[in-house]
């Protein structure tokens, strides 16, 4: 079984579709051990505590810096046994220095199709203004590996969702949700999860 442990700071929908996706059996070979948020005011928090998952708030600004707040994180992923991240709406580049000790062990859900709309500077709505102002008719979501490079790691899982002529960016943020984001997270943790358990078997 690999442990997971889901970061987060805002609403935690994606964090809802993976606790619905372990109940429902669609992942199977890992369990949501651990929610960290770098928002004490999370919502995300309140979901998994409603679902009996542990919770841990570090921030940057109790931590004193990124640096510090990403040793804690590290401490308490280490102390937790966690074997997968998941960074479901996680609003915070991670260094080099953490990526780096974590290799094909962080992935990322990004609400577009890579290399379009990513990288430093494009989350939340910006994405999908981007989308909109560039005219495409065609747009989805992205599970990855994450490494150094913001939305630069390995692709795993794509999802295309069409634009429609009267989408704004709150209705296509919406789309891209409904019908990509909540439906490949799950399926690309649980494809993630089934390898790293099939090693530690091995071990
Ligand atoms: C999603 O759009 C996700 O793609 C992006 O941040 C948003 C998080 O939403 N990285 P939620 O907190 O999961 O509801």
């Amino acid at each position: 079984m690999t442990n997971i442990a889901v970061l987060v700071s805002g609403g935690g929908t994606n964090l809802q579709a993976l606790i619905d996706a372990e109940k429902s059996g669609i992942i199977k070979n890992g369990k949501i051990t651990l929610v960290i948020s770098n928002n004490a005011d999370a919502y995300a928090l309140t979901r998994a505590k409603d679902n009996g998952i542990a919770t841990a708030v570090i921030t940057r600004k109790a931590c004193g810096g990124q640096s510090a707040m990403e040793e804690k994180i590290i401490e308490t992923l280490e102390e937790n046994d966690i074997d997968l991240i998941v960074l479901a709406g996680f609003m915070s580049i991670l260094s080099e220095n953490f990526t780096g000790k974590y290799d094909h062990r962080i992935i990322n859900i990004h609400p577009s199709l890579i290399p379009s709309f990513c990288g430093a500077g494009f989350y939340g709505l910006k994405v999908h203004e981007a989308a909109l102002n560039k005219g495409v008719k065609v747009t989805g979501a992205t599970v990855h590996f994450v490494n150094e490079i913001p939305d630069g790691g390995e692709i795993i899982m794509q999802k295309a969702v069409s634009v429609a002529d009267d989408d704004t960016p709150e209705t296509l943020q919406r789309k891209v949700m409904e019908q990509a984001e909540w439906i490949i997270l799950p399926l690309a943790v649980e494809k993630v999860s089934k390898s790293i358990s099939e090693r530690k078997d091995v071990k």
